[in-house]
């Protein structure tokens, strides 16, 4: 521990540890708006005590609040293996402008760090209302409830319901899971065990907008991505004759589809078992009805249970998420737009105009290049009867070089008057001929 956190932990609150006598005491400072609740886990003769030495009181359980600093005893030398201790805080969000934070830390409790400990928020919002707990920072994952989260930060939500408390999941950080909502009043918590520090972290709180007992939002990236998922309770059963949202968003061009991977239908007395898909249209399948492949665009999966007459439904799906492909999408383009055909008819009568333009202008280029080849050809064929280059003309001229007079006039006139035309004929033939 560096100097600067025990300072810390002295100035913020007085953390005293005494082992006397096979009893530990510790002394708690609370925040004002948290309860602590302690208590015993095993049936074993390990007590906490409050108050002073003559008044002293003593339990299996205890329940702080309402209080700033408080001196505990535990008449036994590891309590930490007999207790658990829950951190409760209420967030009240029945205003319609609720902006409230789940504020994810432990420096107040370091005292309590070698116990099991559960962070609690109890979330309250209006009759009829829900409230929205955000995740986007961090993002969520659903776990099997036999499950532990890598780094054994596991959170659960739930809801109180006329058939009992609900489990709504289990969870752990980093997932797709950018929201949740319940209606009403729930609690989310977070369980950590003895002796891990909590990480710091927090979520917004605000009004939602479902009308179902819950409503769990998965925002899939871009690309192929999956999630898998339990009905609440798993795999014990969905609570009876109600429905419950899940809502999953896409990205532009992305199509969604869903597997049942395990499935126990209940007993129905009264009304259908069914799920309902609500995107661009509806669509009300069974259970046992094939599931949709392939959704496009953001979608609503609700799961309504019947009036069961034995416990059963319970449900692990999975929804997984693609593109999809530019092809796809281009023959849907051209198929939904037949009307459309009339401006893009002038596309292809404009480029023909334009290919007669290069195409002619390509042929008076070649017939231009076919007459200079056969001008060209006609003169040297002329030329063969005089020297036809440099080298021709020297061995020529200089044998007669001596006597110049007697060469013939002629012949070197003709010689002089083409020579231009020789070097061009020469550069002519090696680019065009
Ligand atoms: C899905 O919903 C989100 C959030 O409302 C939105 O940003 C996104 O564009 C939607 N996707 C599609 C394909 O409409």
């Amino acid at each position: 521990m560096s100097i600067s956190t025990a300072r810390v932990s002295l100035q913020t609150l007085l953390f005293l540890v005494f082992t006397v006598s096979g009893a530990q005491k510790l002394t708690i400072t609370l925040n004002k708006a948290s309860t602590i609740h302690i208590s015993n886990t095993q049936v074993r003769g390990c007590r906490v005590c409050t108050g002073p030495v003559g008044s002293r009181q003593c339990g299996q359980s205890l329940l702080l609040k309402d209080t700033t600093s408080v001196s505990l005893l535990f008449d036994c030398s590891r309590p930490q293996d007999v207790f658990k201790v829950e951190i409760v805080q209420n967030i009240d969000c029945t205003t319609t402008w609720c902006n409230g934070h789940i504020i994810q830390t432990d420096s107040s409790y370091l005292p309590l760090l070698d116990f099991k400990r559960t962070f609690t928020w109890n979330l309250k919002a209006s009759a009829l209302t829900s409230v929205k707990i955000d995740f986007t920072k961090t993002g969520l994952r659903q776990i099997h409830p036999s499950e532990i989260c890598p780094d054994s930060h596991t959170y659960t939500l739930q809801v109180p319901h006329t058939t009992g408390s609900v489990t709504i999941g289990k969870f752990c950080r980093g997932g797709l899971i950018s929201n949740a909502q319940i209606l009403n009043h729930g609690s989310f918590s977070l369980e950590v065990p003895a002796g891990q520090k909590l990480q710091n972290g927090q979520f917004d709180v605000s009004v939602g907008d479902t009308s179902n007992f819950a409503k769990i939002t998965l925002t899939f990236p871009k690309g192929i991505s999956s999630s898998e998922l339990l009905s609440p309770n798993y795999p014990d059963s969905f609570p009876d004759d109600d429905e419950m949202e899940w809502h999953f968003q896409v990205s532009d061009k992305h199509k969604i589809s869903v597997q049942f991977l395990k499935l126990t239908e209940p007993q129905c007395q009264r009304k259908k078992a069914e799920v309902v898909y609500q995107g661009e249209k509806t669509e009300i399948l069974s259970l046992t009805d094939h599931q949709p492949y392939e959704i496009s665009g953001n979608v609503s999966l609700k799961l309504r249970n019947c009036r069961m007459s034995e416990k059963g439904l319970s449900l692990n799906f999975k929804v997984s998420t693609s593109t999809i492909w530019p092809e796809e999408a281009e023959v849907q383009v051209m198929k939904d737009s037949p009307k459309n055909s009339a401006p893009n008819s002038r596309q292809p009568s404009m480029l023909i105009i334009n290919l007669t333009v290069v195409t002619s202008f390509l042929a008076i280029v070649v017939i231009g290049l076919l007459v200079a080849c056969v001008v060209i050809r006609k003169k040297k064929n002329r030329n063969h009867q005089t020297p036809a280059n440099h080298a021709n003309y020297s061995t020529y001229v200089l044998p007669g070089h001596s006597d110049l007079s007697t060469t013939n006039a002629d012949e070197y006139h003709v010689y002089t008057k083409i020579d231009d035309t020789l070097v061009y004929s020469h550069l002519l033939e090696k680019v065009a001929c």
